[in-house]
């Protein structure tokens, strides 16, 4: 008999007088009794359907989406996503190697990251990867040395920065010349023109990438149609270019705000490459893991604010989730069970020593007391993996949930674990 499916992703079930926030079919108080907290919990259903929506918007138009392991390297969910058929892209060289443990061959990986050390770059031409994308005429002239001692061409695109405004928050904006990233166009273009006699150079692609978290396809557009042009200029040329690799960067919807869909994005950038003919590779981090996690911490304490507002005082804070004390994002928080009445007004404060570890200001929630348990939703992508040891807080355990049922899919760190390295 086939199993019955059941509904996907977080969402609240009613039952009589009960109310509680479920994932993937159970409920998030049931592995928050089980794990303690604070803890990251994934839906599986969710990360399956933000992957299968940006690749079935292609439409059959040719192309590989390389998921952006900084957005959430657990190895399960780098795992899951390989089954999905997926490729990535990775920022270190650790990376690459939780990239190796989860199943990816060489060929599925890009190599980025604006300051990669030499040895960085030597393990990833030994290994023979798909491409090094490249950020500088200096780095590109150390992966040039390393072909000729290795006597073999490396596999290189270049990283252009093209000076668009992502118009995304300025910390996670790098399309701008002002920027680190990539090489400004002009120079590029001039670079670009030293390869065809640079034997231990392969040039496979022009890459871009303008930001994450932006919300309007203008950008997104114009990078893909600025990397598609130098393209198709090296392209008449006579480069032999495989593919166009136009990065990451569309965002979700922290507060329900409206954001372009899977299908849009897709439609604009697949527009502003086509008529290059070549294959198209995307970077999505955040839009696939970010709606797929939550959070879930504990109320430790309530205390006074000021006449009309209190602390809630949780066990998560900028250790667990760092965007809102460095960006000053915004997630959406709950309760996970059945709440009483009434709002409140709350300043939602983690237990960090440092007051920026504001996890949710100015909120109006239903009524808290120590013990309950609330969800920071939006939570996957740039959660965990930023997560600190600052205060010697161990870092939090990482649960999957797949159709009904539940795993540890990374432990809670102990203070044994941090010790171990040191002497
Ligand atoms: C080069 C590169 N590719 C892809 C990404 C993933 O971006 P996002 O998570 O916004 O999709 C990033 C993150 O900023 C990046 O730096």
């Amino acid at each position: 008999m086939a199993q019955a499916t059941r509904p996907a992703g977080f969402y609240r079930h009613h039952d009589g007088h009960r109310d509680a926030l479920v994932c993937d079919g159970v409920p998030l108080a049931e592995i928050a009794a089980a794990e303690g907290t604070p803890l990251y919990v994934y839906s599986a259903a969710t990360l399956r359907e933000r992957y299968q929506a940006i690749d079935a918007a292609f439409q059959g138009y040719p192309h590989a989406l390389h998921y952006a392991l900084k957005a959430n390297s657990t190895l399960a969910i780098a795992r899951l996503l390989r089954d999905l058929g997926s490729s990535v892209d990775a920022n270190s060289v650790w990376e690459i190697e939780v990239a190796r443990t989860a199943g990816f061959t060489p060929s599925q990986i890009v190599f980025t990251g604006v300051g990669k050390t030499p040895e960085e770059l030597e393990s990833a031409v030994a290994l023979g990867v798909k491409a090094i994308n490249v950020e500088s005429a200096g780095e590109l002239a150390r992966l040039e040395a390393i072909g000729a001692r290795l006597g073999r061409a490396v596999r290189v695109a270049i990283r252009i920065n093209p000076d668009i405004d992502a118009r995304s928050h300025p910390k996670i904006s790098t399309g701008l010349k002002i920027n680190k990233f990539g090489v400004p166009l002009d120079e590029a273009r001039q670079l670009l023109q030293t390869l065809e006699a640079r034997r231990f150079l392969t040039l496979v692609a022009i890459h871009v990438h303008v930001g994450s978290q932006i919300t309007s396809l203008d950008p997104l557009r114009r990078a893909a149609a600025l990397a598609a042009n130098v393209s198709a200029d090296l392209q008449q040329q006579g480069f032999p270019l495989e593919y166009v690799d136009v990065g990451g960067g569309l965002g979700v919807s922290y507060d329900g705000g409206e954001v372009p869909s899977a299908a849009d994005y897709v439609a604009a950038i697949v527009d502003a490459v086509r008529h290059t003919s070549l294959p198209i590779v995307l970077e999505p981090g955040r839009s696939i893991a970010a709606p797929a996690g939550a959070l879930v911490a504990r109320v430790i304490d309530v205390k006074a604010r000021t006449a009309e507002s209190e602390f809630i005082i949780i066990d998560a804070g900028m250790t667990e989730l760092m965007r809102p004390a460095l960006y000053g994002a915004f997630h959406r928080i709950e309760p996970v069970s059945a709440a009483a009445a009434g709002d409140r007004h709350y300043e939602i404060v983690g237990p960090v020593c440092e007051s920026s570890d504001v996890v949710g200001r100015d909120r109006m929630l239903p009524v808290l007391q120590p013990g309950d348990i609330v969800a920071i939703r939006d939570a996957g992508a740039y959660g965990s993996a930023m997560a600190s040891n600052y205060n010697r807080r161990p870092l939090p355990a990482e649960v999957l949930v797949d159709n009904g049922t539940w795993r540890v899919i990374k432990r809670r760190q102990t203070v044994a674990d941090q010790l171990s390295l040191e002497t």
